[in-house]
């Protein structure tokens, strides 16, 4: 299976991007591929209703065949003011409706305290329903406080949130090889 994550987060020191890099890690572990996305190396503009089609741009092509070639998805987005990031929201606005076309997609959020609780993914739910998606039932709800830099990088440390991580992509690799082996 090839599963791809995408980041909401544009900080350097990103909190959803270590969040990534350990679902990354366990994806590995299972034997399975994956990539990361992130709109600083993929940036993409505000989206424009009626500017020339952004759908003929290049980085909204490369984010496209990307989701097309993967057979499932895990987005991670900051909590921004109790929903997902503004650059998340704006990359989804740049794709076509039908553009999760049925493939499994779980969902992360990480807020700044430690009642920052799990909207994001609840609103992404509603988003991730309306492009196609079908987004699994476990999901993830952590915040600063559960990661800790070493060897200058930030790692996912709390083991609760690591077990939880894990439960989430053993049955995201499972809904994707159900869901594909049907397509
Ligand atoms: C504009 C803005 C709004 C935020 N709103 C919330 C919030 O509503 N709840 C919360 O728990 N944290 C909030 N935070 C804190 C971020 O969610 C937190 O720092 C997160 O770990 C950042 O993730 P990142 O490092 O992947 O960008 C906010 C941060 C910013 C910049």
């Amino acid at each position: 299976m090839n599963i791809l994550l995408i980041s909401g987060s544009l900080s350097t020191m990103s909190y959803s991007g270590a969040l990534l890099r350990y679902f990354a890690q366990q994806i590995s572990k299972a034997g399975q591929s994956c990539d990361i996305v992130n709109f600083t190396e993929l940036p993409l503009p505000l989206f424009v209703p009626d500017a020339p089609n952004s759908q003929e741009l290049e980085n909204t092509q490369t984010l496209v065949k990307k989701i097309n070639q993967a057979n499932g998805l895990i987005i991670a987005t900051p909590l921004y003011h109790g929903s997902l990031s503004g650059v998340l929201k704006n990359a989804l606005d740049h794709l076509p409706s039908t553009a999760f076309g049925n493939k499994p997609i779980a969902l992360a959020n990480v807020g700044g305290g430690i009642r920052a609780g799990q909207s994001a993914c609840e609103h992404l739910r509603t988003i991730i329903r309306s492009m196609s998606g079908h987004v699994i039932q476990t999901q993830l709800g952590c915040f600063d406080g559960d990661f800790k830099t070493f060897d200058e990088e930030l790692h996912l440390n709390d083991a609760a949130i690591k077990q939880r991580a894990d439960k989430l992509v053993l049955e995201l690799i499972n809904m994707s090889e159900n869901l594909s082996s049907n397509r």
